[in-house]
């Protein structure tokens, strides 16, 4: 049997279509209906739920409450919102305890994919406590001087969408925060949105204005004082394999799509990192003695110590929150791109590329065992004659970016 969904929707009518609806999915999903948040939490006590899916309008105790609620009890569950008032601020507000929000009304297809989309990758996360950890994360933390320059930019009369872009586009907590905002508030598009231009575009100044200076959709960097990596360094790695993505995206036939698909996923991914040394980092710490006495990859330090690795965190993560399925790939195997198995470019094999030649030029990369470039993958994808000229585009880029000694993750 599929995942246990549980829907909640007061109003009979709505709930007898929302039944009639998913009548398709009960061969793949095991649904239960139920018109009040009381009797959802009794559900819940009572037998385990994948999934739950709120209307936002229930009386007594509401459906943001009982998301609440359910994220207290348990927190392993993913939690989608939905509501036929798809304003920004009732989105926003939805999002503080839901993963994701689906206006109505929605296709048995939208569901579907939205619960495939947010349940993908969440099987390698074996430990319970760490997948409860991540789906309680509302906001990451941003770097603190992007994040004052966009309050004091959107606070001033001359905020525009350009310096928005401009200030967000260098910061991975932002951009994985904004791809979450809309992706949901423009639910109906037939494709994920996986620019932040596009994004800022589709929602309008005004909108990103109230997100940040009103609703705080994004994070100062309190409580990630004690990580034990220089979060500076990560940020600066994250920047430069995106930018180096993004141009050996450009050598490609791609489209701008493909192309700022292959920055973003470049820019995010290493957000697993971010997660981890923030949230756990005494154990982060662990990690990095690792690396430094035992000469192991990242990925397999990690797992020691979290039974699980920062692409599995960072892919959880983004599927959690509806990012689309190209970058929680790209985020989800940039290690190894053969587990993946694909054929063709696409944004994974480009940041691949990007993140092992930042490695390889890496002067600090003193610890641990740098990513090689895994050729048999590239081969398999009819990818591998394309090399040389990639590895002179990432080259420009990383010049162009004229950043110093970036982290190697
Ligand atoms: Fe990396
Ligand atoms: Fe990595």
């Amino acid at each position: 049997m599929g995942k246990r969904v549980l829907c909640v929707m007061e109003d009979p009518s709505e709930l007898s279509s929302l039944q009639t609806m998913l009548a398709s999915l009960s061969g793949e999903l095991e649904l239960s209906f139920v018109a009040k948040a009381e009797e959802a939490l009794a559900v819940l006590d009572q037998s385990p739920v994948d999934v739950i899916l709120s209307g936002i309008h229930l009386t007594g105790m509401g459906g943001l409450e009982l998301l609440a609620e359910v994220k207290r009890r348990a927190p392993h569950v993913t939690r989608i919102a939905s509501s036929g008032c798809a304003h920004r601020v009732t989105i926003v507000s939805a999002l503080e305890v839901a993963h994701q929000f689906i206006p109505t009304p929605f296709t048995a297809e939208v569901l579907k994919a939205t619960i495939a989309r947010a349940s993908a990758l969440g099987t390698r996360l074996t430990d319970e406590s760490l997948r409860s950890l991540i789906a309680g994360i509302r906001t990451l933390p941003s770097l603190p001087h992007l994040y004052q320059e966009l309050v004091s930019a959107m606070g001033s009369a001359t905020a525009s969408a350009d310096i928005a872009n401009r200030i967000i586009s260098q910061d991975m907590a932002m951009v994985s925060k904004l791809l979450q905002v809309v992706n949901s508030a423009f639910f109906g598009l037939r494709r994920t949105i996986s620019s932040p231009a596009h994004a800022i575009a589709l929602l309008g100044i005004d909108s990103v204005k109230s997100l940040v200076l009103s609703v705080q959709v994004f994070a100062q960097f309190e409580g990630a004082k004690r990580s034990p990596l220089p979060l500076e360094a990560l940020w600066k790695h994250g920047l430069i394999t995106g930018t180096s993505a993004r141009d050996i995206a450009k050598s490609q036939d791609v489209g701008s799509i493909g192309v700022e698909g292959a920055f973003m996923a470049g820019l995010l991914h290493d957000i697993g990192l971010l997660v981890l040394a923030t949230n756990f980092p005494d154990e982060y710490g662990d990690v990095l003695t690792g690396l430094r006495d035992h000469r192991l990859s990242v990925c397999d330090a990690e797992r020691s110590v979290f039974k699980a690795s920062h692409e599995d965190v960072g892919a959880y993560l983004l599927g959690l929150w509806g990012v689309s399925d190209a970058i929680v790939e790209a985020v989800a195997f940039h290690h190894h791109p053969g587990e993946r198995g694909q054929e063709g470019f696409s944004s994974l094999a480009a940041v691949h590329v990007a993140n092992s030649l930042e490695e390889a030029s890496d002067p600090l990369a003193t610890s641990g065992i740098p990513t090689p470039i895994d050729h048999e993958y590239l081969t398999a994808c009819g990818l591998a004659g394309h090399l040389p000229v990639w590895h002179k585009a990432a080259g420009h880029s990383i010049v162009g970016e004229s950043v110093a000694a970036p982290a190697k993750a």
